[in-house]
């Protein structure tokens, strides 16, 4: 049996939560593969909405596995507070384990995270500050502590000499700080992290493959923010593509089978960094207010523009996306001319990729589309949906050749069309 994988397209929050809590019926196990509690993801069933941050969105199906791999930072505050939310809801949580390989979010990860953003001034990437770039600096320079390190004997030990570096650091940036109440909050949540099973999830994996267990691999973010590939350095600092997860969870590119790429029908885009179709205008406005476009982690207003053709394609060949998902079509309803990029104007000439230097002399070239007036939330399936919208989404497709199989027109779970 092979690993589907879901990831998006764009710049985050294109819906992946919602989509992963969809799919779970379909699978044994959910494992989330990078990323930490930057990721906001939204789940809505029976008028309940829930933000998960770190823990798979197949929490709230019984009898699914849900695994936070290697790849995945944490930060046990953050995770604790996760489960105490999905515990006032009843929802067994004995099934979720973690990679004893996956990093800890420390407090100074943190306040470092504060500190280089203060440092940066206009340049600053719009972190969501979880501390997730220290965190993957420390992974890759070979000094973090992974959650298989709690339960040794000298993981006091272990954390107070990363914490002496990481203050060495903040005394050097001259940011002042107060560790105290952050230190004694961690060290009490590493209660709760200890109560789950922190497992060899790579291991894991290969047997329940050869057990013929179908497993759906969670991206966080998306393929805009990805460290090599993403508008650098506003990015974050993982793999958030396909490949990410062969690294994220410890399977073999071949192991790989379906992988779905999810785009919403614009595009969004929160924190710094280039954004070519991005509106500054009442419709960007409209789009927000109606899409509700405010981060799942910090509450700070997306920004907001046209779907962008030549980036999807960009993020559809990075990823290898065998089926895409259109998300929000719902919100494009009552705007009389939906506009589409195809390709770009760069230092006067046409181009059909984003290039190398997106963040100047880079402007979107625009088709216009015939838009809709109906509400979509409204509907009880496809087959009732407007003629432009069908011809938006036909357009889309052939366009990306790739066949669109889920559309999406509100967050609640039922509201969600498969084609
Ligand atoms: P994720 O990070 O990719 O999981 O996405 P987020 O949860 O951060 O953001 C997506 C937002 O859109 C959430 O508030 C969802 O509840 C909401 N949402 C998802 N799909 C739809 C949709 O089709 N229509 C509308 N109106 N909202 C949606
Ligand atoms: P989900 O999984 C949208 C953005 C931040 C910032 C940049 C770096 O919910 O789609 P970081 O905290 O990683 O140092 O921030 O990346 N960002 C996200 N934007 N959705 C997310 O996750 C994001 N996670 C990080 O806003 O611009
Ligand atoms: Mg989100």
């Amino acid at each position: 049996m092979k690993i589907d994988v879901l990831l998006g397209l764009q710049w985050g929050d294109e819906g992946k939560g919602k989509i992963v809590d969809v799919l779970t019926s379909n699978y044994d196990i959910i494992a989330r593969f990078q990323g930490g509690p930057n990721a906001g993801h939204t789940l809505e069933f029976d008028g309940i909405k829930h933000v998960l941050h770190t823990i798979p969105s197949g929490i709230f199906h019984q009898d699914v596995i849900n695994i936070i791999g290697n790849g995945v930072v944490i930060d046990p505050v953050i995770f604790e507070n996760e489960i105490k939310a999905i515990n006032k809801l009843d929802i067994d949580m004995s099934e979720l384990l973690i990679s004893k390989k996956a990093h800890l979010i420390l407090p100074t990860h943190k306040l470092l995270d504060a500190a280089s953003e203060q440092t940066k001034g206009k340049n600053k990437i719009g972190s969501t500050l979880k501390g997730i770039a220290p965190t993957y600096m420390d992974k890759a320079g070979r000094n973090g502590l992974r959650i298989g390190d709690i339960s040794s004997n000298n993981f006091k030990e272990k954390y107070d000499k990363l914490k002496q570096k990481h203050i060495q650091i903040l005394n050097f940036y001259d940011f002042d700080y107060e560790l105290t109440y952050l230190e004694e909050e961690w060290f009490t949540s590493l209660n709760t992290i200890k109560m789950f099973d922190h497992i060899e999830s790579e291991h894991y994996l290969h047997k329940a493959i050869k057990k013929g267990k179908k497993i759906l691999a969670e991206g966080a973010q998306g393929t805009l923010l990805d460290i090599d590939f993403g508008s650098y350095p506003f990015v974050t600092s993982s793999n958030t593509i396909a490949a990410g997860s062969c690294t994220g969870l410890g399977i073999a590119p071949n192991k790989i089978g379906e992988v779905f790429g999810i785009f919403k029908a614009y595009c969004t885009r929160v924190g710094s960094g280039p954004f070519p179709t991005e509106l500054f205008d009442a419709v960007g406005e409209h789009i927000g207010k109606v899409g509700n476009e405010f981060g799942a982690t910090t509450g700070r207003p997306r920004r907001c523009g046209w779907i962008d053709l030549p980036a999807l394609k960009y993020a559809i060949n990075i990823n290898g996306v065998t089926q895409l998902m259109m998300m929000k079509g719902d919100v494009l309803s009552g705007i009389d001319k939906i506009k589409v990029c195809t390709h770009y104007n760069f230092k006067g000439e046409t181009i059909d990729y984003l290039p190398f230097e997106a963040s100047v002399g880079l402007s979107p070239i625009f088709k216009e589309l015939e838009g809709w007036q109906e509400d979509l939330m409204k509907l009880e399936g496809l087959e009732d949906a407007p003629q432009s919208f069908h011809d938006y989404i036909r357009y889309l497709e052939k366009e990306l050749e790739t066949p669109i199989s889920i559309i999406s027109v509100g967050p609640d779970r039922k509201q969600t069309f498969f084609r």
